[in-house]
């Protein structure tokens, strides 16, 4: 019986301690670490590290080039941020994010801005 207690007291401490861990992480951290892994593949993958966009892939069809790309993402309005996640793309996959990782998210791409660095204001 002792051991059990003392298992159970030891996975508990454990799981505490990591929980406490992982509290401490600062908003600015957390919602980088949602843009580089949320549930569901990377958003960095195809908006690039800043979300200033990527292109994904060129082809060529009869003697012409096309780019794939994926649009920049640090310069929405919020509303039109969220109503992208919220609906499938033509390429982009779905995501079932909440209004909290949505606005993690936003604030996370704006403060990566290298307009919002200079002047705390991103155009639109
Ligand atoms: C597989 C590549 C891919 C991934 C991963 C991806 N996107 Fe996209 N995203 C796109 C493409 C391509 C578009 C352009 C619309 C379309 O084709 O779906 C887009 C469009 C958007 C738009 C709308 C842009 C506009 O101008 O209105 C937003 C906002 C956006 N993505 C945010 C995100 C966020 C945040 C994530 C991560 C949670 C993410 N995307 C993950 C490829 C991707």
């Amino acid at each position: 019986m002792s051991v059990i207690r003392y298992l159970l007291f030891t996975v508990m401490t454990t799981v505490l301690a990591f929980a406490a861990k992982e509290s401490f992480i600062t908003d600015d951290e957390y919602a980088k670490m949602l843009y580089k892994n949320p549930r569901g593949i990377s958003c960095a993958k195809c908006h690039g590290e800043k979300g200033e966009g990527k292109v994904l892939t060129t082809y060529v069809s009869h003697g012409k080039e096309y780019k794939i790309t994926a649009p920049p993402i640090y310069n929405l309005s919020m509303k039109r941020f969220k109503q992208a996640l919220k609906r499938k793309g033509r390429l982009m996959p779905e995501y079932f994010l909440t209004e909290w990782e949505m606005a993690h998210l936003y604030y996370y791409l704006l403060t990566q801005n290298p307009d919002y660095q200079k002047n705390k204001k991103v155009k639109q």
